[in-house]
């Protein structure tokens, strides 16, 4: 494809999934090797889940965490970052948890599924949470359990969130949509209300999704050399 230059456009919105993060070597959630294909969701990402077994879904969002601190941004991260930095017209809406966007230099970044590196109280709201220390799993003035400030299974998502990237993606003139499966909702709605608007749409991801047929463009490549084919930077 023709490449594209970012400076000529009003804003990019970059939409990204679990494949954003795969070339850091971190776990997607569905296809071979997807968490999901391990791990049954319904015991380990549900409030239901927590309340009855807090310690063991505790110590499954830790081990995930291990291997988020063990991995770092991929070039694809830092592409994104690259662009926002020099053009100041691009931001990033995920659904990643992991943080690597922020970590790669991305500012502008919506984290529609929360993020790992936070922790909830349900009587004392967000805990600003250190890195590597997530053992501490109770409030320290109530004594109920924390829970990661993420999104689970049957949560709903914040809805000034929702908006704050629903705006974006209406006033946006290229949408490009990254490593996602594009079934989890309200998130897999999003590419729509782009498309909708008449806006340039494209999606990188290796395998076919089920909203690819919307899409403009679509690069069958992993993030980073999609990317690299998209912009001449
Ligand atoms: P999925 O695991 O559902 O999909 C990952 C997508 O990434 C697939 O379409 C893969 O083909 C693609 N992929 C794999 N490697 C890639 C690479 N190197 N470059 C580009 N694409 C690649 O992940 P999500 O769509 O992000 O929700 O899943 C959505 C939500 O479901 C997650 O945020 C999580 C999960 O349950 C919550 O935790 C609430």
């Amino acid at each position: 494809m023709e490449r594209l230059n970012p400076k000529n456009y009003k804003k990019i919105v970059f939409f990204t999934g679990a494949g954003m993060s795969a070339e850091s070597g971190i776990s997607t959630f569905r296809g071979k090797g997807g968490i999901w294909s391990k791990y049954n969701w319904e015991e380990y990402a549900s409030q239901s889940a927590f309340d009855k077994e807090p310690e063991k879904v505790l110590i499954f969002h830790e081990n995930r965490r291990k291997e988020l601190l063990e991995s770092s941004p991929n070039k694809g991260h830092y592409i994104i970052a690259e662009i926002e930095e020099k053009y100041k017209n691009s931001m990033v809406i995920t659904q990643n948890i992991d943080g690597m966007h922020q970590k790669a230099g991305s500012e502008n970044v919506i984290e529609l599924h929360g993020s790992a590196w936070r922790l909830r109280c349900p009587v004392h709201g967000i805990i600003e949470d250190i890195g590597a220390f997530y053992k501490r799993y109770k409030c320290e003035k109530c004594g109920n359990w924390l829970r990661p400030d993420i999104i689970w299974f049957g949560d709903r998502l914040d809805g000034s969130v929702v908006m704050e990237a629903v705006i974006n993606i209406e006033t946006c003139d290229l949408f490009i949509s990254i490593g996602t499966s594009s079934i989890v909702y309200p998130a897999a709605g999003f590419p729509r209300i782009a498309k909708e608007k008449g806006t340039k749409c494209i999606e990188i991801n290796p395998e076919k999704t089920a909203l690819s047929h919307i899409y403009d463009i679509v690069i069958r490549k992993y993030a980073t050399e999609g990317l690299k084919d998209i912009f001449s930077i």
